[in-house]
């Protein structure tokens, strides 16, 4: 088999080009290089100036997520030895964020989103220091345990095809780190979370497709939580329902 493999990476630089437009680099590889180190070779060897996020190289930072041969991925966790017998590999952005330059994509409409949830615990009652820490036995902890794990790559927006549509809708992490709160024992702001996810952007949006959860590297479950909040928030949904309906009838 050669070693050699082509690269058709997604360029953009907003000063020089219209639309978004591929080029592409032939590369010798090898079975231990991922997909982050062979853009490495690009900048070096290459393209300089071709623009991409990345940090811990350990799927930990979540900031390398970009779409691999039409799948969204982290790049460095992402094998170049995987693709070899495609003999080509193309590299995008996670394009259904507005993308600022080549794979550089603008992260804070997904950063508002998640600021939206209420995204800590509201305690239940005022707490001295000398009460000292809370204790959760192992039980409450796994309730909510792997929505913890998310490293906010957005690689589930991406994956959306309700994000596709509506660039508003709330989307699987946020959803899923709202959820996180709700389930958590030490939480009392579960009330003006479910305000925010019964909006028309909320929880309801999504149709279930599920690949959200097939692409998350981290293996949480982000359609679950949707389906879990959807259910715990319709007595909210109800009632937000009724007082619109009685202000209509009162106006
Ligand atoms: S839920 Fe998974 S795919 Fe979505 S942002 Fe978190 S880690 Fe990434
Ligand atoms: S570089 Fe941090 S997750 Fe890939």
């Amino acid at each position: 088999m050669s070693n050699t493999i082509t690269l058709e990476v997604m360029r953009y630089r907003p000063d020089q080009d219209d639309t978004p437009w591929a080029q592409t680099f032939d590369i010798e590889w090898t079975q231990d290089m991922s997909i982050l180190d062979a853009l490495g070779i690009i900048k070096d060897d290459f393209a300089p100036e071709l623009a991409y996020r990345w940090s811990c190289r350990m799927e930990v930072c979540g900031s390398c997520g970009m779409v691999v041969n039409g799948v969204p991925k982290l790049a460095c966790s992402t094998f170049v030895r995987d693709y070899a017998d495609e003999g080509k590999i193309t590299i995008a952005p996670l394009d259904q964020m507005p993308v600022e330059k080549d794979l550089v994509v603008d992260v804070n409409p997904f950063v508002e989103k998640l600021a939206s949830v209420t995204p800590y615990i509201v305690p239940k009652k005022a707490r001295s220091i000398t009460e000292k820490e809370y204790k959760q036995t192992p039980k409450q902890l796994a309730k909510f345990k792997q929505y913890t794990m998310c490293i906010n790559c957005m690689l589930c927006y991406q994956a959306c095809p309700q994000i596709g549509i509506n660039a508003d809708f709330l989307g699987p992490a946020a959803i899923s780190l709202a959820h996180r709160y709700n389930l958590d024992n030490r939480d009392a702001g579960s009330k003006e979370r479910f305000k925010t996810l019964n909006k028309e952007d909320g929880v309801w949006p999504c149709t279930f497709v599920g690949y959200c959860s097939e692409v998350c590297p981290k293996h949480v479950d982000p359609a679950g939580a949707i389906q879990q909040a959807k259910a715990q928030g319709v007595p909210y949904w109800a009632l937000s329902w009724f007082s619109k309906e009685s202000e209509e009838s009162a106006s």
